[in-house]
């Protein structure tokens, strides 16, 4: 890894403590105007200083971001689909390394679809994607899509994050599954988890107890975020037991503080 792809990872990464809370804001890129994200500069505004780094697209970016606020932007690259079509990982890439790098981006990232019909074009589209990033010191992160089909259990996780790994992606984001530290043990790069869809604040801030507990560098976590009563006071909460190894009571009572 060359000094600046490590420079940039480390934005997103803090050496001070090995982990991160990511904000994903991406969702829009096949969900559309996904409930909390209407707005998305109204929803990301209040949440921007609590976040390492912010996952979106160009377009949410250049829209609803203040090119003022120095946040690690992690551009989401891939796409092509949206939620009226039953085959999602029909996707390809939507921008290019010279457009991030315009961005200041500090890394992509690209969905891949491990036993979907377009397993193949998404895993070689994300060892190209691999190949591009580290030419210009822009650090790659693979997000393991789960098909309707698949199960999102270890054996399934593992292969798949193995896989993105093995491919040369340079962190990865998957979900948490029972026996999660396998997952985590046999994947060569660090893994952050996506929260899923909404569940109570303080499931999901178990979520991410389990999740670090078992060796994730933290979480990179939308809806359970954007769509709570509360999402400044669920972030801080998040935070607290991301960077500061808080109890999940201890950071349900910061959630509730904070509402
Ligand atoms: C899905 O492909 C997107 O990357 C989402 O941003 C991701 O699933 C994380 O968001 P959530 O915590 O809402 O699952």
């Amino acid at each position: 890894m060359d000094w600046g792809l490590k420079n940039r990872l480390s934005r997103i990464i803090k050496p001070e403590t090995g982990r991160t809370v990511m904000l994903a804001v991406d969702h829009g890129y096949f969900l559309g105007p996904t409930s909390g994200l209407e707005v998305i500069a109204d929803t990301v505004q209040p949440l921007l200083q609590h976040a390492d780094s912010l996952m979106l697209t160009r377009g949410a970016l250049r829209t609803s971001v203040p090119p003022d606020f120095d946040i690690p932007i992690v551009l989401r690259v891939s796409g092509g689909t949206s939620i009226l079509h039953e085959d999602l990982s029909n996707e390809d890439i939507t921008t290019s390394m010279d457009e991030a790098i315009k961005l200041n981006a500090s890394a992509v990232a690209i969905s891949i679809f491990v036993g979907s019909a377009h397993e193949k074009e998404t895993l070689t589209n994300l060892a190209r994607l691999v190949t591009e990033g580290e030419a210009c010191g822009i650090p790659v992160l693979a997000v393991t899509a789960v098909g309707r089909e698949m199960t999102r259990d270890k054996k399934y996780l593992s292969l798949c994050c193995r896989i993105a790994a093995e491919l040369g992606a340079h962190f990865v984001k998957t979900y948490y599954c029972d026996d999660f530290a396998e997952v985590v043990g046999t994947c060569p790069v660090p893994i952050v988890i996506a929260g899923g869809k909404k569940i109570s604040e303080k499931d999901a801030l178990k979520l991410a107890h389990n999740a670090i507990s078992n060796g994730a560098v933290g979480v990179d976590m939308g809806r359970n975020i954007f769509q709570s009563d509360h999402p400044v006071g669920m972030i801080k909460a998040v935070r607290a037991i991301v960077h500061e190894n808080v109890k999940v009571e201890e950071a349900y009572k910061l959630y509730r503080k904070s509402g």
